[in-house]
């Protein structure tokens, strides 16, 4: 069983990781629109990746007997200036991610929830991955800039992601 405290900021965080799927569909529809379908590609697997985390701790309230409590998902913004622009966004967000799940850790820590302790390990992990895959793109975007045929191979290499589930 979970503290209430603890609940509540699970439910909060299964919102924010709802966002970030909205945010990444968001960019992919972007992307698509301006024809870089590889890019469109990459960040919708990102959505489905976001899914599945809300997914993990959704389903880790029912394993605790808790309750889930699903709230209201903002809007993201339409609107992107660049590739650039996209990634350097992802990479803002997913800093702000990294702190709520560190937010979290804290609550489990202070209530000596071992069992919320041990899950979220798995998200602290995860965290290094997205801030790590949002600053090689930036990285790759500064090699080549983002004209001419360099973006058209950058774009095909993107389009090869595909969803996992772990
Ligand atoms: Fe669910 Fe991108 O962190």
């Amino acid at each position: 069983m979970i503290s209430d405290k603890m609940q509540e900021a699970i439910n909060q965080q299964i919102n924010a990781e709802m966002f970030s799927a909205y945010l990444y569909l968001s960019m992919s529809a972007w992307c698509s629109d301006k024809r870089y379908d590889g890019f469109a590609q990459w960040f919708k697997v990102q959505a489905q990746e976001e899914m599945a985390h809300a997914m993990k701790f959704y389903d880790y309230i029912f394993e605790q007997g808790g309750q889930v409590k699903l709230l209201a998902i903002d809007a993201p913004k339409a609107k992107y200036a660049s590739l650039m622009d996209c990634a350097k966004k992802q990479l803002e967000h997913e800093k702000k991610v990294t702190a709520l799940i560190n937010g979290l850790m804290d609550i489990a820590k202070k209530e000596k929830d071992y069992a919320t302790d041990i899950t979220l390990q798995w998200f602290i992990s995860e965290q290094v991955e997205e801030e790590k895959n949002a600053e090689e793109i930036i990285g790759k975007l500064e090699m080549i800039g983002d004209t001419g045929r360099a973006i058209y191979m950058l774009d095909k290499e993107m389009g090869k992601r595909k969803f996992e589930e772990d």
